[in-house]
């Protein structure tokens, strides 16, 4: 998919802009609070619908205005797509598709697809977690909405039980109605658990490879699954089993502490590089590098999944990486559009820099060099 216009009308700090993009690689330039992640954020919000940085939408109207307006031209294998998107303070969002309003936002989904990569994406590699079972869980439902559904049930159902542990606390007859809720949690667990392990094993081996190659092959990266529950192959009944066993065996602490201890809610994702987990002791760089090969592999998934390759939109990644893995990182994303958004050409290989059509922003306002 390639973006060959953009439009912004009072969203942010831009008053009235209209762009056409005619290259793969596209760099917006500015000093810090100029309005570069601004310009990522409305494309990125044409195709989830939601901005990355905020679930308020009034946020991105222009300050003393009471609506704004976005719309992309997309060029895809076959054909366009125009993409509208009007926000307002006092009526509900609205959303075009090819002059055509939609109902749900679901509908907006595959329309144009597009990869951000922010700063805010290290948590990912650094902190918690939440951090990573939410990337799993966000990445695998837009691939299969089926896990979608499941992984919905699953929070239903543990809620359910942790309420009712909190009950056994208080009134022990309640027990007798656990083994219905271990039942329902370990059945739909297990259809997690499959999934996880499959997106994992195909996601690992991507990645694998691109890191190899921004590191100049010096670093081998090894993306495991951790699950709270271990199954021995990837039978979904024998892993249902496993699960049980291991709700059964935890009861007892787990109505003491009034709540789960065990289960997909406690799986987490190791990173290592040449056999070290890069959470604990990896440098910045090689932790934002990580997270690049990531989304990377989203992108090569992507592709795999729909046929096409998505729209890559990069913040801020110029500031960590040296030059060397910035030439790796461009060669990896051969015809791919990218939009990246820097501070300081300086810091770019001259080589890399002449394949960009540049623009330069300051202040809302956009001047292509
Ligand atoms: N709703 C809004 N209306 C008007 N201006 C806004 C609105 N929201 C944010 N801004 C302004 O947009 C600017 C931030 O823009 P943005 O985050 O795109 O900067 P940036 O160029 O990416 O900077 P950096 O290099 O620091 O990342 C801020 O100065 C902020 O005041
Ligand atoms: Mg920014």
């Amino acid at each position: 998919m390639y973006l060959k216009e953009l439009t912004l009308n009072n969203y942010r700090n831009y008053h009235n802009i209209g762009l056409k993009f005619d290259s793969s690689r596209i760099m917006f330039v500015g000093k810090n609070a100029q309005g570069k992640t601004n310009i990522l954020e409305s494309i990125f919000l044409t195709c989830t619908g939601r901005s990355h940085r905020t679930p308020r939408d009034n946020e991105l109207i222009r300050w003393g205005q009471d609506s704004c307006y976005i719309r992309v031209l997309v060029e895809r294998r076959v054909g366009y797509n125009s993409i509208e998107v009007f926000l307002s303070l006092k009526d509900k969002k609205k959303i075009k598709i090819n002059g055509v309003a939609i109902q749900k936002l679901g509908q907006l989904m595959g329309h144009f697809n597009a990869i951000m990569f922010s700063p805010e994406d290290l948590k990912l590699v650094k902190e918690a977690p939440s951090e990573r079972r939410r990337y799993m869980d966000m990445e695998i439902s837009q691939m299969k909405p089926q896990y979608f559904y499941n992984l919905q049930q699953y929070n239903r159902i543990l809620a359910h039980r942790n309420n009712l542990l909190k009950e056994i606390g208080k009134n022990p007859g309640a027990k007798k109605m656990l083994p219905i809720f271990d039942e329902q949690l370990s059945e739909v667990g297990a259809f997690i658990i499959k999934h996880r392990y499959e997106f994992i094993d195909s996601l690992s081996k991507i990645a694998r490879e691109i890191h190899w190659r921004i590191s100049s092959r010096s670093e081998r990266l090894d993306i495991k699954y951790r699950p709270s529950i271990r199954a021995s192959s990837l039978d979904i009944e024998d892993i249902r089993e496993k699960f049980f066993t291991a709700l059964e065996k935890n009861k007892p602490e787990d109505v003491q502490r009034g709540s789960t201890g065990v289960g997909c809610h406690r799986d987490d994702i190791g990173f290592e590089i040449n056999g070290v987990d890069v959470r604990i002791f990896g440098s910045q760089g090689q932790q934002r590098t990580v997270a690049l090969s990531l989304k990377l592999s989203d992108v090569e998934l992507m592709y795999r999944e729909t046929g096409e390759y998505p729209v890559l939109l990069l913040d801020d990644v110029m500031s960590e990486l040296d030059g060397e893995r910035l030439k790796r990182l461009f060669e990896e994303l051969g015809d791919v559009q990218v939009f990246v958004t820097a501070t300081d050409l300086n810091s770019i290989p001259p080589l890399e820099l002449e394949k960009f059509h540049i623009y330069e922003i300051e202040g809302g306002k956009v001047i292509k060099r």
